[in-house]
């Protein structure tokens, strides 16, 4: 994707520009040692720890294992299975990588990964549910890799969606898209968040308020903070060097939650579905990267067999 942007420059190299002088003649002098002061104006005013190449290949590297692992899940989804068997797997192929699952334990959760159906919005905790024909599923994936983190998780088709199914998943997915179109220097955290609930609620769906995207990659959940809603040129403004999470989770119906007794399944309050896809992006100096990239072009269906 857009990796050479990171390959150091000399300073007696063209200028990565395109403008023909060197680079100490050219950008190098117009910005001086920003990265260095970036880091630290970063880090004291908003607490937000700006990763180096060297960081960004480990959660990259993290982040192939996320795919990796979406990929074993999707294959085995099917009607009769539970999601306490989508956690074995998860768990039991984060721990062949040497990697940690970075769910477990946190704050006290449970399980390895979160499995959210239906109405579920984020946090659903794997057991003895049934996945049933026609059901959606989230399953949100951590790892711990080499001590760095990445996040990512999709949205599956259980056997045949309706279209309440269809439209959830399509909207959450394009959500998601057009959120990380917005990354890029020079934009702040509301663009992104503007630009979905626009789309989202253009489609008369609404954007959940209480969960939000993150910055991850030395822990879990860093600053700062990424709504799915918000107004243009709110909040900070994004640089190069900054990893977070976009992963807006969007209901069919109204936007209000209810978190169940175990402190951590938040539901649709209304019973509507709800959906959710995220991915770690790194902003680089022309937009961004995404360190867990799974297609975001159109959602398949695939076939699957009866149980
Ligand atoms: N993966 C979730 C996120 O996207 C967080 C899950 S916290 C857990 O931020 F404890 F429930 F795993
Ligand atoms: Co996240
Ligand atoms: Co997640």
């Amino acid at each position: 994707m857009m990796k050479h942007i990171f390959t150091k420059v000399g300073r007696n190299d063209p200028c990565p520009c395109g403008s023909g002088q060197k680079y100490k003649k050219c950008c190098l002098e117009k910005t001086g040692d920003a990265p260095g002061k970036m880091k630290v104006e970063y880090a004291q005013k908003y607490g937000v720890r700006l990763k180096e190449p060297a960081d960004i290949e480990k959660i990259r590297a993290a982040g192939r294992l996320v795919l990796e692992i979406l990929d074993l899940v999707e294959e085995m989804i099917k009607p009769g299975l539970t999601t306490e068997e989508i956690n074995s797997l998860v768990h039991e192929h984060t721990i062949k990588h040497n990697a940690v699952p970075a769910p477990l334990n946190y704050r006290g959760y449970p399980k390895s990964v979160c499995t959210s159906i239906n109405e579920v919005i984020c946090h659903g905790i794997p057991g003895d549910r049934v996945l049933k024909d026609g059901d959606i599923i989230n399953v949100d994936v951590t790892p711990i890799l080499d001590g760095y983190y990445a996040d990512g998780s999709k949205t599956f088709f259980v056997g045949a969606p309706g279209p309440d199914a269809e439209k959830i998943v399509r909207v959450s997915h394009e959500s998601l898209r057009i959120g990380m179109s917005m990354v890029k220097p020079g934009n702040t955290v509301g663009d992104i968040g503007w630009a979905i609930q626009q789309y989202a609620e253009g489609e008369g769906c609404s954007v959940v308020r209480e969960f939000v995207g993150h910055g991850v990659g030395f822990g879990f959940h860093e600053p700062p903070q990424v709504p799915h809603f918000g107004r243009q040129g709110e909040g900070i403004v994004l640089v190069p060097g900054m990893v977070f999470t976009v992963e807006p989770m969007i209901n069919l119906g109204k936007r209000e939650l209810v978190i169940l007794e175990d402190k951590w399944t938040a539901v649709t309050k209304d019973g509507s579905l709800s959906a959710q896809f995220e991915q770690t992006v790194v902003v680089a100096e022309n937009g961004y990267e995404s360190l867990t990239p799974f297609e975001l072009k159109c959602v398949t269906t695939r076939r699957q067999n009866a149980h």
